[in-house]
């Protein structure tokens, strides 16, 4: 029988399991905080980007993955939840760019209510798929080679994804054309690629090495070259003439590329990876309201906050489901935050002014035996 109230151990479990969301850079945003019978989660502004993501637009999407996780982990205990969005998540312009999380400003509350039949708590995950807490743990992002399975992604009735969102395809040769173009963009601008300096852990003895940010097994690196990288990530003051000189390097290939047209072959080779674009339709998500409008507007992500944040938890059900056939994803958010290849790629897919690109991954079979696991600032040796 499932008890009235959740238990602060249940309720921890949830935290701990959550933990294993993705995040960009795997920053783990998050700071929850257990209150009367639910979570209560605030961001950590100090494990935001504000050169890579001044729209919080991945931020609040990793915090809709970690609600999802929650979801599933919730329901595999007999409970459904309820999301409560707070004023806060719409006011993240008010955030310090660094410093700890502000409890007394959470952006979201989650309430576990019994489920009267499992029906219900797996409905409340969002839709009936089977995803179980093992997934959410297992599920991990692969940057080395795909072998793509264009099925996986051809058939996502079973995942429910609400009227406003849907998942478009990009071919091979365009993808790497703007995966190019945005890597291009953030070698070149030198904010952006010295906070990326800041998230990488490119040697054991980098002291945040096994907490958070990207590993070189994670970024599949090769040892010479992660050994030749490290001190940059590890001493500021090497970052910026290594970033001075790169910028314009950076910048001389991204003009090639942005006076470049896309390949006109859409048909990709056998084995390619398969490219996915999870798309937001502000119109029928009911954004077209005046109030809403200017909400959508202000938020600069061009659909609101409580918007980006449900299109985080479709977002892991997508990586969780792709997980489940064996596949792994790579995701390529430099390809929208280069305004070249954001516009190459609204282009490619001829997106309507009303449609906003919220991610890029790809996907396929990752070419490893084993998938490097990323640290968490859970994870017992981390503490
Ligand atoms: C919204 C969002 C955007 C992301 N963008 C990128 C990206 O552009 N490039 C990348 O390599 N990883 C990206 N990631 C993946 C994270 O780096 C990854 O989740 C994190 O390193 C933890 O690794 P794991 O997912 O394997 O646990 C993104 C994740 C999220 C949630």
């Amino acid at each position: 029988m499932t008890p009235e109230n959740p238990s602060t151990e249940l309720l921890h479990e949830l935290v701990l399991l959550a933990s294993r969301s993705p995040s960009p850079h795997n920053t783990q945003p998050w700071s929850p905080r257990i209150v009367d019978g639910g979570i209560e989660v605030s961001i950590v502004p100090g494990r935001t980007l504000p050169a890579g993501d001044p729209t919080f637009r991945d931020v609040i999407m990793s915090l809709g993955a970690w609600i999802e996780s929650v979801a599933i982990g919730a329901a595999e205990a007999g409970y459904a939840i309820d999301v409560e969005v707070l004023p806060a998540l719409s006011e993240l312009d008010s955030l310090p760019i660094s410093g700890p999380a502000d409890s007394t400003r959470p952006v979201f509350r989650v309430t576990l209510l019994p489920a009267a039949t499992p029906e219900d708590a797996s409905a409340n995950a969002s839709d009936l798929r089977p995803f179980t807490a093992a997934d959410v743990r297992e599920r991990r992002v692969y940057r080395g080679k795909l072998v793509g399975r264009p099925e996986v992604f051809s058939q996502l009735d079973s995942l429910q994804l609400p009227p406003w969102l849907s998942v478009r395809s990009l071919d091979d040769r365009a993808m790497q054309q703007l995966s190019t173009l945005g890597i291009a963009f953030t070698a070149s601008r030198a904010t952006v690629a010295n906070e990326l300096l800041h998230w990488l852990r490119l040697d054991p003895r980098h002291p945040r090495y096994g907490r958070d940010g990207m590993t070189d097994a994670m970024l599949v690196m090769p040892k010479p070259l992660a050994r030749i990288a490290a001190p940059f990530t590890r001493r500021a003051r090497l970052r910026d003439p290594l970033v001075a000189v790169a910028g314009p390097l950076a910048r001389f290939f991204e003009g090639l590329g942005r006076d470049a047209s896309l390949s006109s072959s859409t048909v990709d080779e056998v084995g390619a990876p398969t490219h996915h674009v999870l798309v937001a339709n502000s119109r029928a998500a009911g954004i077209d309201d005046i109030l809403s409008v200017t909400e959508a507007m202000d938020s600069r992500i061009g659909v609101t906050e409580p918007h980006a944040l449900e299109a985080g938890r479709v977002l892991q059900r997508l990586w969780l489901h792709a997980h489940r056939q064996g596949i792994a994803i790579s995701p390529h958010s430099e390809v929208i935050d280069s305004p070249a290849a954001h516009g190459a790629l609204r282009k490619r897919l001829g997106l309507a002014r009303s449609d906003v690109a919220l991610s890029v991954f790809s996907a396929g079979v990752a070419q490893t035996r084993r998938v490097p696991r990323s640290p968490r600032l859970t994870d017992p040796s981390a503490q």
